[in-house]
């Protein structure tokens, strides 16, 4: 393969699920970087020796913190190292640990792959997404964090549920910061072309939305710790559109300068995904109540933010 994606992170779940998805899809030669350097080695062997059933050309290699070197050149870095939530937990409990991290592995990654594009994953995303940002030095467009595309996969999800109808025929938009206040917009979300406020009375519409933006507790309620299919999954689909250079508009956490009113913070908005990453910023129209929303969304981002001084 002559493209590259590393995963840093990658023993864990979500970096596993990533990895596994892009590689049995085929779309790239996968790096898997952990400090957990025998699991790392592990999981990537495993995965490796799953592509001759896959059909899949991809090349997996594991290794540790001192085995960046593995990851020279790559086009995509996807970073899920970090401390995931337990039951109770938001994800904002997990800033001071997880922004830690962050500072280590983002430092290897630019010595490393100076032109690649970080897709962030681990929580709290936006300020995370922050932190890559202002110690990496890259551009806003190469800095891209995986968020809204869960969101509104679950939010998708959930109105397929409610209409008993194909997932495919479903789209959904989530805006805002990847925590309890998010932005689910059903005005924006369709069955069919159809938005869901026609096909749903009001209280289903609320319950849908309130469901999305309780989904990541939702799941960890149940499983013991924080999701990791839909998010893999997620992360996966952004990594494509860059190397196949797809150009399709997802939800996205971008740095945001005076779109939506919003300035120098990262917050989720539909986006162009391609090959130079983040490709543009679609500017949607909102009502009053939804530009309230993503302020007061965008708000809890920048306090976080502001705790840990990025
Ligand atoms: P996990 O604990 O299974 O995996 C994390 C991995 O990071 C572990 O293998 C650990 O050894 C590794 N790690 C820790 N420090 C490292 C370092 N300095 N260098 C390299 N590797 C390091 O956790 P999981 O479930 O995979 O979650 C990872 C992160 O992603 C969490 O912060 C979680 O909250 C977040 N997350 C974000 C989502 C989103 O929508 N943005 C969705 C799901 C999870
Ligand atoms: C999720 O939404 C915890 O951010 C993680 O599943």
């Amino acid at each position: 393969m002559n493209r590259k994606v590393t995963v840093v992170g990658g023993a864990g779940n979500v970096g596993a699920s990533v990895a596994r998805v892009l590689a049995t899809k085929g779309l790239a030669d996968v790096v898997v970087i952990d400090i957990a350097a025998d699991k790392a080695k592990g999981v990537a062997l495993d995965m490796f020796e799953a592509c001759p059933i896959d059909g899949s050309d991809a090349r997996l290699v594991g290794g540790g913190a001192d085995d960046y070197a593995l990851s020279a050149s790559s086009d995509v870095v996807v970073i899920t190292s970090g401390v995931p939530r337990k039951p109770g937990m938001s994800r904002d409990d997990l800033l001071q640990v997880n922004y830690k991290i962050m500072q280590d592995v983002t430092a290897a990654v630019v010595e490393h792959s100076p032109g690649c594009i970080i897709v962030p994953v681990a929580n709290p995303l936006d300020a995370m997404c922050q932190v890559v940002y202002r110690l990496s030095g890259f551009p806003r467009e190469r800095v891209i964090g995986m968020a809204g595309v869960l969101d509104s996969a679950r939010m998708r999800t959930f109105i397929a549920m409610e209409l008993g109808v194909s997932v495919e025929n479903v789209q959904a938009f989530v805006l805002g910061g990847h925590g309890d206040t998010m932005v689910p917009l059903p005005r924006y979300s369709t069955v069919a072309g159809v938005p869901i406020t026609e096909l749903l009375p009001r209280d289903r519409v609320d319950a849908i939305c309130k469901r999305t933006a309780d989904g990541g507790a939702e799941i960890t309620k149940l499983v013991g710790t924080s999701a990791w299919y839909a998010p893999g999954a997620a992360a996966a689909e952004m990594v494509e559109c860059i190397l196949k250079d797809k150009k399709k508009i997802h939800p996205c956490s971008v740095f945001l300068q005076g779109e939506y009113g919003i300035n120098d913070l990262f917050v989720g908005v539909p986006v162009k995904l391609g090959a130079r990453g983040l490709e543009e910023i679609i500017q949607i129209t909102l009502t009053d109540e939804e530009r309230a929303a993503l302020q007061k969304s965008a708000d809890a981002v920048r306090e976080l933010v502001s705790v840990i001084g990025v």
